[in-house]
């Protein structure tokens, strides 16, 4: 067996994972499941075979990792999907991720659909914010969108997640030219009377999907803010999340406005973050392919807090500069946004 080289040396603790690009990792996106309950016509096809449960990592396998991580100088871990609040006792993850020593901030991505029963208990579990995605405040539209789900069933889920006390609540929307665009002012609105942020997100070609062709349907976040000028005054704010988010503060209220947009470059060059994929793959960046794959490496050493050290520090040498989002030269990246989450 051959003998491990030393973890880089970076002179001080907790900051191990500094990439090529001198961009250090401090953000852990894990997808806990590529299952869901919605399926969204941006996310996924109609017909989706999701991955054989025994490839996904056990719950034990996603808290040592996540715990690695955090021993290796992440602070922010975001708990995502699929819909991370379907895959079975996803509260005992929660829990343990949310005690642990160094991770300052458990955040959590939904769809809402489970909110109105869990949000109590995902609050004490230590789930500091929650993102719920809400693409459309009319019921058969939102059906459209997500083609299955309920929206009442996901407005309570936000009253409930609202009541629950998190330090935030955020709502996510993806906007598509003639199926939701004409609602933005609405969603706002909406966002405004709640007392909550909003962020608007250009879809991205993530995965083949069967319903509509998405240069046609593309929607740019410049379109979304002229629309919104008529209604509300922006503001724009230097808010900084190490994300590709620009956000505006509504004038006159507590709530902000984001655009992501995930075609522009320009956050790359501070971008933060990697992805776990409930498979046990490191992304290294959301818009390309390379990956490490530390599945591979729990299961040949189970509980080898060293070798698992290695891998994800040796992964650092292989992130991107950046992405290359291209909505209509091929290939498009084959994975669905269900794998790796938002
Ligand atoms: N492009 C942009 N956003 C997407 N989401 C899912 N698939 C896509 C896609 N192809 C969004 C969801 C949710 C967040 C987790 O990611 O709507 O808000
Ligand atoms: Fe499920 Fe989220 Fe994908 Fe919709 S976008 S199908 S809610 S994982």
């Amino acid at each position: 067996m051959s003998t491990l080289p030393p973890l880089k040396e970076t002179g001080t603790a907790g900051s191990a994972l500094v990439d090529r690009f001198d961009r250090r990792v401090t953000y852990l996106r894990m997808s806990v499941t590529d299952r869901c309950d919605f399926r969204c016509v941006y996310c996924m096809s109609e017909q989706m075979t999701f991955v054989p449960r025994a490839q996904l990592l056990t719950l034990e396998e996603l808290l040592f990792v996540g715990r690695t991580f955090t021993e290796l100088g992440v602070t922010k871990i975001r708990v995502t999907g699929g819909e991370p609040l379907v895959r079975r006792n996803i509260l005992w993850l929660l829990q343990r991720l949310g005690a642990l020593a160094n991770l300052h901030e458990l955040v959590l991505t939904t769809n809402g659909s489970q909110l109105e029963k869990m949000a109590p208990a995902l609050r004490a579990a230590g789930v500091r914010r929650i993102n719920i995605s809400l693409d459309s405040l009319r019921p058969e539209r939102f059906r459209r969108l997500t083609r299955v789900g309920d929206l009442d069933k996901v407005l309570r889920g936000v009253d409930a997640a609202l009541a629950a006390g998190f330090d935030k609540v955020k709502l996510n929307a993806v906007i598509l030219k003639h199926r939701n665009h004409d609602e933005v002012p609405a969603l706002v609105r909406f966002a405004v009377d709640h007392g909550i942020d909003i962020a608007f997100i250009e879809e991205m070609p993530l995965g083949r999907i069967d319903d509509h062709d998405r240069a046609e349907l593309f929607y740019p976040s410049d379109s979304i803010l002229a629309d919104l000028r008529p209604h509300f005054t922006l503001l724009p704010t230097t808010r900084d999340t190490g994300g590709p988010a620009r956000y505006h503060r509504v004038a006159g209220t507590d709530s902000h406005v984001g655009f992501i947009s995930p075609h522009s470059h320009n956050f790359c060059a501070r971008c933060n973050r990697v992805r776990l994929t409930a498979e046990g793959r490191l992304l290294l960046c959301l818009g390309q392919e390379h990956s490490a794959d530390l599945r591979r490496v729990v299961r040949a050493w189970p509980q080898d807090k060293r070798r698992l050290e290695q891998a994800i520090a040796d992964a650092m040498s292989i992130k991107p500069q950046g992405h290359e989002f291209d909505l209509v030269a091929r290939p498009v990246i084959l994975r669905h946004m269900n794998t790796t989450g938002g």
